[in-house]
């Protein structure tokens, strides 16, 4: 689909995918970060007319919900942004129709993103400490100069999810006219774009741009791809993090969605059950196990250090660690400790954080 030019458009399966990962998220990010803040911050710097048109959802109506039901004491600002006349009418008269809790303090901008955010750049100083969580979901490469990604990033509990729409940016990458090239030149945060051009794969090289870029400002940075009907790459989602927490959540939100592991959705497959789930997951474990060797070989260490290195340096979660380390246990690639620190026997196939591991 092109971008729409009406007032609501419909709802596509991507999109729903993107919801489900967002509002899996906002689930634990309400719960976790509220239960030690007194005050949040949820920015939508593309908000949209807060439906589609069949009456689903959008995201702004997503988050308030999901606020809501989060059932939190903190005060949540909720700053939406949405430059276009119409669509800011249609969500400002959705919000109203809202019953607002008292602790919600809604702020609602008929405005471009980046101008709102280099105004509330004071706003945000004020509230320095405050955890925020800013959805960027345009609908091309205009307007999200990485130099806002990066300021926003530099505050100290902030988190972004940005929808980086990589087959337009691809498409215009070489465009006649020089202020559209600016416009992407703007967004990666460099005009130095020969390699990407030069390149025999430039979707998949402008993924790794992009990713070095957040990766640049931010600890975890995770990318999840989002094909259209035709299965053609349209955009990714990228999620950019200094929590290890946060990046733990959003893992498991991206599983949740794909649960083959390939972090990726594709209209052209929605609805079709994969044949090759099981033997996937096997293979997604044996890569882990791969992973893990390299990077243990020859070490002995306890088994915490061994989750750390998964949760924080792989796209695997702890649940898939045990399988991994089982297969490695059967197959002699380790050997694990008898006795826990405790004194106490280990259990066959449970290995505890204490639990001592020597890689072959
Ligand atoms: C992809 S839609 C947003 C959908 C919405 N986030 C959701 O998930 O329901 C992008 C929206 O951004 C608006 N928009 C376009 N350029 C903008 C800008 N520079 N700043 C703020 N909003 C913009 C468009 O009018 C459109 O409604």
């Amino acid at each position: 689909m092109g971008t729409p030019s009406t007032l609501l458009w419909k709802l596509d399966p991507h999109t729903k995918a993107k919801h489900a990962i967002l509002s899996e998220y906002l689930k634990a990010w309400f719960q976790i970060v509220g239960k030690t803040h007194s005050k949040l911050i949820f920015i939508d710097g593309f908000a949209g007319p807060g439906r589609y048109s069949e009456g689903e959802p959008g995201s702004p109506l997503i988050a308030l919900d999901i606020a809501k039901k989060a059932n939190i004491s903190s005060k949540i600002l909720f700053q939406f942004v949405e430059e276009d006349k119409n669509r800011f009418k249609y969500l400002k008269n959705e919000l109203n129709n809202l019953k607002i809790p008292p602790s919600f303090d809604i702020s609602i901008e008929n405005e471009s993103f980046s101008n709102i955010l280099s105004s509330t750049q004071d706003y945000l100083e004020r509230n320095h400490g405050a955890p925020i969580f800013a959805f960027i979901d345009p609908f091309g490469f205009k307007g999200i100069p990485f130099n806002l990604i990066k300021n926003l990033l530099s505050y100290q509990k902030c988190e972004i999810f940005i929808n980086f729409m990589i087959d337009s940016t691809n498409r215009f990458l070489e465009h006649p006219e020089k202020v559209i090239r600016c416009y992407i030149y703007e967004l990666l945060g460099s005009s130095d774009v020969s390699s990407i051009i030069e390149s025999d794969n430039r979707i998949a090289a402008l993924q790794r741009a992009y990713e070095e870029r957040l990766k640049s400002v931010a600890k975890f940075v995770l990318p999840f791809e989002m094909r259209n009907k035709k299965d053609r790459t349209q955009f990714f989602l990228f999620f950019a993090s200094n929590h290890r927490l946060g990046h733990i959540k959003m893992k498991e939100a991206m599983w949740r969605i794909d649960k083959d592991g390939e972090f990726s959705f594709s209209d052209a497959s929605y609805g079709q059950q994969s044949l090759f789930r099981d033997f996937n997951l096997e293979q997604k474990i044996r890569g882990l196990l791969s992973e893990i060797i390299q990077n243990f070989a020859t070490q002995t260490v306890p088994c915490k250090s061994v989750e750390t290195f998964v949760e924080d340096k792989t796209i695997f979660l702890k649940s898939h660690l045990k399988n991994a380390l089982k297969i490695a246990e059967e197959e002699a690639k380790i050997s694990v400790e008898a006795l826990k620190s405790d004194g106490k026997k280990r259990i066959k196939n449970t290995f505890p954080g204490d639990t001592i591991i020597k890689f072959c």
